[in-house]
């Protein structure tokens, strides 16, 4: 065992919520003035200011000291600008005030992800609502244990004792089944500061703490230290020949000269020959130090790897059950790809089933096809390859993650990892002696897929029977996957909906990568109106292996050829999710081909791929 090493207690980390008007800018900012940490140029703003809106008499308004981190935050300067440092005689604190879902974003996606305590707003005029029942959800979730209930504008309810003893009552009792280790409630008024530094006059019922107060007492027992090391390697440090260091932030336990640890992914030892922190050279550190280590043998480690204890070192694994909390307009759907980060890890990965929604009021499990902003899901997900891990209830760091949109680069999504489904070394690809180069070289082809995208009626079908028929008689192999025909098999079950969608698009694409794997090639006919899953399709074979074929006709000309009258039943209503009428098609930006079939003939768009092939070296 090592002696427990004494540092200076680190400030108590704590996140805000609460709705829109619950005055959390207004306590933020009372919190910072009754501390008196208040940048002096950002005080006389603020008395500017309130006397120009002519709030309260010329008061000032608290509120103002805070909005100007949001107008840094507008200006997208860093994320850790929104924390804020104040500090009382008896303790220090860190407080991150982000908006709304931000707040549970960055905690989740940048490792500063150990808020001990959450501070949630109520108003008490309307008590207990169902956004609070959602932050307190989302709060529990993240493993944060503690949790102070600010029962906000007391002095508007004339400090009467009921309102606040309602919001106690109501908040014990959703909380009944949750992990908190404390719940406290206080009446308070952030515009006029009672009971937030000082105890109210106004409010003799109330005997308990002040925020202040409770905030400086607050035990939180600092268990990073005495977990199991991990250190999610950032960069591997290597400015001459014979040194190489890993550099990174150690998310748990401590690390001393001398030890050994293990790279996660390749499961290799080595010893620790060095530690520096910055360039000075330190024998042992611990969580939340940001380090380069000094191995005595070079192991092939790079950034998303983790150096981790040998004896209990994280897991690998490539599927998961994680809580997923879901942050964009957008919803999400099944079966879709996202980028996600887990540590210094990033990779694409799919979201394989939504197991339930949970219902934040009753916290009953609903069944659901997708999950939209705000709700919490259940989710399976699968990562493209496989990933260090650990659960989330042990180590937030590596066992929280965000999902990034590909295409628009947004943050979508914010979950919590509970456990693998399996571990990435049980189920290998099989490698047959036979490989697709074989394969098709028998055809005389080089397999790859022929995508045809465009809305229906633009005459991809017609196409692919003209370009099937020229490649049969040429002697190769080919095969059609027609959206139409597979909807009698395969995908009988789904529908149109955007999720049915995803999941045909998905489905097909897997047919045809197996088609390729055979040696043949494979001509898509399907709508496939998102670019999202054109682009799956797209990554599932290698990149020489898949033209996207636009079949670009307008809108116009489908519905007036409309050869199987659907059109028609869609302009009536009869038919709804309709592509081009009720549902979307997004053109694809850089398709291989784009074939212009308003006044060309389809045999002769048939064959500009079928020479497209040819001069690319498809057909030997
Ligand atoms: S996709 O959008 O999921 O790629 P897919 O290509 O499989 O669609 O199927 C499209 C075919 O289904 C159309 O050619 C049309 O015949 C038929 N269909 C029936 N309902 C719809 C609808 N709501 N939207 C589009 N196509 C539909």
């Amino acid at each position: 065992m090592r002696d427990k090493r004494t540092s200076p207690q680190p400030p108590l980390r704590f996140v805000t919520c609460g709705s829109v008007d619950d005055g959390k800018s207004t306590l933020l900012g009372r919190l910072l003035y009754d501390s008196k940490h208040v940048y002096d140029d950002h005080l006389d703003t603020a008395i500017e200011e309130s006397k120009r809106f002519g709030t309260q008499q010329g008061d000032l308004d608290l509120a103002l000291l805070i909005d100007g981190l949001q107008a840094e935050r507008d200006q997208k300067i860093t994320v850790d600008v929104a924390y804020r440092y104040f500090s009382t005689p008896r303790r220090s604190f860190l407080v991150a005030d982000a908006p709304g879902h931000e707040q549970y974003t960055c905690n989740l996606g940048t490792g500063a992800s150990n808020a001990d305590v959450a501070l949630l707003l109520v108003d008490a005029r309307n008590g207990v609502v169902t956004q609070t029942r959602r932050h307190v959800c989302v709060v529990d979730l993240l493993a944060i244990r503690h949790l102070i209930v600010a029962v906000n504008k007391m002095d508007l309810q004339n400090w009467q004792q009921s309102p606040f003893e309602k919001v106690q009552q109501d908040l014990l009792e959703y909380s009944k089944n949750l992990q908190f280790e404390t719940i406290t409630c206080i009446p308070i008024s952030a515009l006029h500061g009672d009971n937030v530094a000082t105890r109210s006059e106004n409010a003799n019922w109330y005997q308990g703490q002040t925020l202040i107060e409770n905030l400086e007492s607050i035990d939180v027992q600092t268990t990073a230290t005495q977990q199991p090391f991990r250190m999610p390697v950032q960069w591997v440090n290597r400015p001459t020949s014979d040194f190489r260091g890993y550099a990174g932030t150690i998310s748990t336990g401590q690390i001393e000269t001398g030890d050994t640890v293990v790279g996660c992914l390749t499961q290799e030892t080595a010893n620790v020959t060095g530690i520096f922190d910055g360039d000075q050279s330190v024998s042992r550190a611990a969580a939340g130090q940001a380090v380069t280590v000094l191995l005595d043998r070079e192991i092939e480690m790079g950034r998303g790897d983790v150096v981790s204890d040998p004896i209990n070192p994280a897991d690998v694994s490539d599927q998961f059950a994680a809580k997923l909390i879901w942050l964009n307009n957008d919803p999400m759907y099944p079966h879709r790809q996202y980028r996600i980060k887990i540590g210094t890890q990033t990779t694409s990965c799919r979201i394989l089933d939504l197991r339930y929604v949970i219902n934040v009021n009753t916290f009953s499990h609903e069944a659901s096809h997708e999950l939209q902003r705000n709700e919490i899901g259940y989710v399976k997900l699968s990562t493209s390859k496989p990933v260090v891990y650990d659960a989330y209830q042990s180590d937030r760091t590596l066992g929280g993650f965000i999902l990034i949109d590909r295409i628009s680069n947004e943050t979508v999504g914010a979950g919590m990892i509970d456990f693998s489904l399996r571990r990435a070394s049980n189920i290998k690809w099989q490698d047959f002696e036979i490989d697709k180069t074989t394969r098709g070289a028998r055809f005389r082809q080089k397999p790859c897929v022929i995508w045809l995208t465009g809305l229906s009626g633009a005459g991809k079908s017609t196409i692919a029977n003209a370009l099937e028929e020229m490649l049969v008689g040429g002697g190769h192999h080919c095969y059609v996957l027609d959206g139409d025909n597979l909807r009698h098999g395969l995908n009988r079950d789904l529908g149109f909906t955007e999720a049915d969608r995803i999941a045909n698009i998905k489905r097909v694409a897997e047919v045809a990568k197996l088609f390729v794997d055979a040696g043949l090639i494979a001509i898509v006919s399907l709508i496939s109106p998102f670019r999202n899953e054109r682009r799956m399709a797209r990554e599932l074979v290698d990149t020489d292996e898949f033209i996207e074929v636009f079949v670009n006709t307008p809108l116009h000309i489908c519905e007036a050829r409309d050869p199987k009258g659907l059109y028609k039943k869609a302009r009536s209503g009869e038919l709804i999710n309709f592509t081009g009428v009720d549902s979307p098609y997004e053109p694809p930006e850089n398709p291989e081909l784009l074939l212009l079939t308003e006044d060309t003939d389809q045999d002769v768009l048939a064959l500009r791929i079928f020479e497209y092939l040819n001069e690319n070296g498809y057909l030997k």
